[in-house]
């Protein structure tokens, strides 16, 4: 098992171009299946979650052709959905137990095929995750839907599902995607109201429109989709990635530099800009050749401020920021409160960082950190995919040596996190084999 060894103490320099984002890209694969012609996606990022859900497509009867970019970090993939229907309609457990985002492929097939098979994603580091507000919204739509040995079988008494006018009990992004590409294929209008606002659902959104669908309030809480025939292919260049793009500026605002990123969305990262400058970091937004840039100083010695952050859906601060930003606040002058509003569990890098140092304290869902505590290098243990990033971070951070093992967390949603961060000076090696 592969693992990254860090020797904490170098100021960041330099540029990072951020790569597509996974979680846009996961959506946006999904929606192939919605048509027989070809989608081909561009910018998606070489990381293991997307080479599972192109395996899921796979094993639906897609056939995808895949051409990676130079460097390694992104890739195109031209995916046709032509001869899906042929066999089983199933997505298999053995692929969706690695990745709860499959759960995305049942919305299109239902609604392109009336019927689907999907197996239940399991447990999950960071919380319950039920797919309930999935599975209500596609029955409301007329799917009938049982659970029968692990898997969700769907089908649709009639063939076509039909338009509904529905509030989503809380806001959820996977539960949006699902109904969202649902009702671009259902007979009538579908209001889905309470909506997730994030940008992968406005870059689903858009890939859906240049598909042919018939969408209103892209953006917006309130989503009008007027169901159409049929959709049919296109080329779609998925969005930079924020959570990518906020982790690079938690690194360089945690371990001191100055570092533009190239390619970066600063609209969808402003909780998180908001809050460094804040804490006293200089952020500063501009355009380049390839899009907007942002660059981020802090210099060695100049102190942070202890500041106070609560995770809420879009545009409030995202929790796939909450670890990354705990790390930053380890260093920090003062106690900074954190609050996770939106997963129950999701302060397993809290003991970890505690290891290295951290002087932190956790109550519920409210983490609280005094700082700024000097750490100290030692071998960590990341949980889920955010978390090994906060890891890194510390160990950007702490003197002498930090090991974080497993990293195979971070292989499904970092392209090159490592070979990124050594372009900006870290001093950072990936060692394969003999983990603990
Ligand atoms: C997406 O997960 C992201 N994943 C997550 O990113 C992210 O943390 C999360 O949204 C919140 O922003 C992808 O986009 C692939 P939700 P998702 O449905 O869609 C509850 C990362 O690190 N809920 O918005 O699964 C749920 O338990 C990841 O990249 C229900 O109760 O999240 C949670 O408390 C991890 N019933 C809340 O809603 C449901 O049917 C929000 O979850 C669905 C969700």
């Amino acid at each position: 098992m592969d693992r990254l060894v860090i020797t904490g103490g170098t100021a960041l320099r330099g540029r990072i171009r951020v790569s597509g984002a996974k979680n846009a890209a996961l959506p946006c694969i999904a929606a192939a299946l919605l048509t027989e012609e070809t989608v081909t996606l561009r910018n998606l990022p070489a990381v293991a979650d997307i080479r599972t859900m192109l395996r899921v497509l796979e094993a639906l009867g897609c056939g995808v052709e895949r051409v990676a970019d130079e460097a390694g970090f992104e890739l195109s993939a031209a995916i046709s959905a032509q001869a899906v229907g042929d066999g089983g309609l199933q997505a298999p457990y053995d692929l969706v137990k690695t990745m709860r985002a499959s759960i995305l492929v049942l919305g299109p097939l239902l609604a392109r095929f009336g019927r689907a098979s999907v197996s239940l994603p399991g447990g999950c580091a960071i919380g319950a995750r039920p797919v309930n507000m999935h599975l209500e919204g596609l029955e409301r739509m007329g799917a009938a839907i049982l659970i029968d040995k692990g898997y969700v079988e769907a089908s649709v008494p009639g063939g076509r599902l039909k338009a509904i006018d529905h509030t989503f009990d809380k806001v959820s992004v996977g539960a949006t995607e699902n109904l969202l590409m649902a009702a671009t294929l259902a007979e009538g209008t579908t209001h889905l109201r309470n909506a997730a606002v994030e940008p992968e659902i406005g870059d689903l959104a858009r890939l859906l429109q240049a598909m042919g669908a018939a969408i209103e309030g892209i953006d917006t809480g309130t989503l009008v989709v007027h169901g159409v025939e049929r959709l049919h292919g296109c080329e779609h260049a998925v969005i930079a990635d924020r959570i990518e793009a906020g982790t690079y500026l938690c690194a360089v605002a945690a371990a001191g530099g100055d570092v533009v990123l190239d390619r970066v969305r600063p609209d969808d990262v402003r909780a998180l800009i908001d809050l460094l400058e804040r804490t006293g970091c200089v952020l500063t937004e501009r355009m380049g050749q390839d899009g907007p840039q942002l660059r981020i100083q802090r210099e060695l010695g100049q102190k942070l401020r202890a500041k106070d952050v609560t995770t809420a859906p879009h545009p409030a601060f995202p929790t796939d920021l909450q670890a990354q930003v705990m790390a930053v606040l380890t260093q920090a002058s003062g106690i900074s409160v954190i609050k996770e509003t939106i997963f129950e569990n999701r302060f397993q890098h809290a003991m970890e960082l505690e290891r290295l140092g951290a002087n932190l304290r956790i109550d519920g869902s409210t983490a609280i950190i005094a700082g700024p505590a000097p750490l100290t290098g030692c071998t960590v243990m990341a949980t889920d995919l955010r978390a090994s990033a906060a890891l890194i971070i510390a160990g950007l951070v702490a003197s002498g040596e930090t090991t974080v093992d497993r990293i195979y967390h971070l292989d499904r949603g970092y392209a090159g996190i490592d070979r990124k961060l050594q372009g900006v000076g870290a001093r950072i090696e990936r060692v394969s084999g003999g983990s603990v």
